[in-house]
Formats: structure tokens, C-alpha cells, sequence
């Protein structure tokens, strides 16, 4: 059986499994994807924010930590959603379950939206990014995370990663991962097919990050030297 990007984490088993690595000391998501991610987000203060694919949506507390003023996640997986409506409780938030490919976006709502390891589940990459610059206002941002090119070209099943093989690298679309144990669907892209895909919709590019490890949000040199080797994460950030 393999699953949609949603469908996967609606596997009791598999959530189970994302959940637990989410946990780990030095899990590459804090010490890789987040760190870039607030440095592109910048200021929130008094912004309305889009968190697509937002998964358990932990992340919309760091978001009124400094100020947003109101966060809405959409998010396709109904356990995600379960977390996730717990985690806002209490702040101005609202968590949507539906998928980004049904997602219907109220015209120039968001000062910014978000999308942290999420758009590498989208096939129509194109139709998406139109939905998204009609939700933002004018001068607002957008600013995602996926994994990297480099990593989804050939997606491998693996434990730790000390080198990894680059295939298929200019062929884009459709990929299969065996990861926590099911079989999960992806879509690859290079870094210039991202990059073009959003000129396309309309965007202006702002900036191109890779996960460029930084010795500080490491605790231990041997993970920190290992990160040096294989880039897991893009971002990107354009505005509207
Ligand atoms: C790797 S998790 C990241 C979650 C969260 N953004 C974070 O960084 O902690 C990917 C999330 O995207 C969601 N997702 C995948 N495909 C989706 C789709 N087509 N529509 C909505 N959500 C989707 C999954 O259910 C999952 O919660």
C-alpha cells in the first residue's frame, strides 16, 4: 500500500513513528529546517499567517511567541488535525482539515504563508502556487521548506546518511519512498524547477536557502559533521 503525503500520516502507525522521531535529540528538523525557516519569516508582529500542511501546528505558539496575530493552519491528515486543534487551543487560531489541492483560499487575507516539508506531496505544483498568491495580500510572503532536490531525485531508504547517491536528477514528478516503515508518495523537482514555478506564478524571489548546518543548534560535533555532507532541505521565499 502506498499513500498520499496525508493519507501516510493517517496510518496510526506510521504518525506514531513521525511523532517519535519528531522527539529525537538533534532531530534534523530543529537543527536544520526550523533555524532557516525563522530567519526567512523574519518579524510576525501583527501578521496574519497560512501554515500549509501544518502538520500538529506546534509551530503556531513559536508564531505568537513573537507576535503573529492570527494563525490558520490547513492540513490533510486527520490525525495531524487532532494534534494540531489541541495545540491552538486558546490563541487565534483555526485549523482546517482539508487537502492544498481542495483548499479554497479567501482572496488577500495573509500577510504571510508558510509551508514547512509539505509541497514535496503536491503534484500540481503550479495550481497551488496560483491558489497562494491569491490568498496573500499585496507585498506579502511566501516562504516554504521541502526536502531537498538532491534527497528527492533519488529517494533511497536508509539509515543514517553518510553519502547518497544523485540520479534522475532533471527527470521531475512522481517518487516512491519506503520511510518509517510504508511506502509514501513524493514529487521531485529540481531547485531551478522551483525556482521557475514560482516566477511563473507571478511571485518575486526574495531568497534561496539550503539547511546549511550551523555548528550552535547542534549539541554534538559528530552530528553537526555529518550534516556538513548531504543538503536535506530548500527554502525559498518570494512575495507577491
Ligand atoms: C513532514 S510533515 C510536516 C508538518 C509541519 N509542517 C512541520 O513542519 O512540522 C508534512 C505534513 O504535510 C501534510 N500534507 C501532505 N500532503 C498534504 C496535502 N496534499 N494537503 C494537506 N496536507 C498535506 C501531512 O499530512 C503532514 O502533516
Amino acid at each position: 500500500m502506498d499513500y498520499t503525503g496525508s493519507e501516510f500520516y493517517d496510518n496510526d502507525a506510521n504518525f506514531a513513528k513521525y511523532m517519535e522521531r519528531r522527539q529525537w535529540q538533534e532531530n534534523a528538523n530543529d537543527t536544520l529546517e526550523k533555524p532557516v525557516i525563522l530567519e526567512l519569516i523574519g518579524a510576525v508582529q501583527g501578521k496574519r499567517i497560512l501554515d500549509l500542511g501544518c502538520g500538529d501546528a506546534k509551530f503556531a505558539k513559536d508564531l505568537f511567541d513573537l507576535g503573529c496575530e492570527e494563525y490558520c493552519g490547513i492540513e490533510g491528515s486527520a490525525n495531524m488535525v487532532q494534534a494540531a486543534a489541541a495545540a491552538v487551543k486558546g490563541y487565534n487560531a483555526s485549523v482546517i482539515h482539508t487537502t492544498m489541492e481542495s483548499w479554497q483560499p479567501l482572496h488577500n487575507t495573509f500577510d504571510l504563508v508558510i509551508s514547512r516539508l509539505a509541497i514535496h506531496y503536491i503534484e500540481d505544483l503550479d495550481s497551488l502556487l496560483l491558489k497562494i498568491r491569491q490568498a496573500l495580500k499585496p507585498g506579502g510572503s511566501f516562504i516554504f521548506s521541502v526536502e531537498h532536490p538532491v534527497i528527492t531525485s533519488t529517494l533511497q531508504t536508509s539509515g543514517t546518511r553518510t553519502n547518497w547517491i544523485v540520479d534522475n536528477y532533471f527527470i521531475e514528478g512522481y517518487r516512491e519512498q519506503q520511510w518509517l516503515g510504508g511506502t509514501v508518495q513524493k514529487y521531485h523537482r529540481s531547485i531551478e524547477q522551483y525556482y521557475i514555478a514560482l516566477q511563473q506564478a507571478g511571485f518575486r524571489i526574495d531568497y534561496l536557502r539550503e539547511s546549511n548546518p550551523q555548528r550552535k543548534n547542534f549539541s554534538t560535533d559528530e552530528t553537526y559533521e555529518r550534516r556538513l555532507r548531504i543538503p536535506l532541505f530548500l527554502f525559498l521565499s518570494a512575495s507577491k
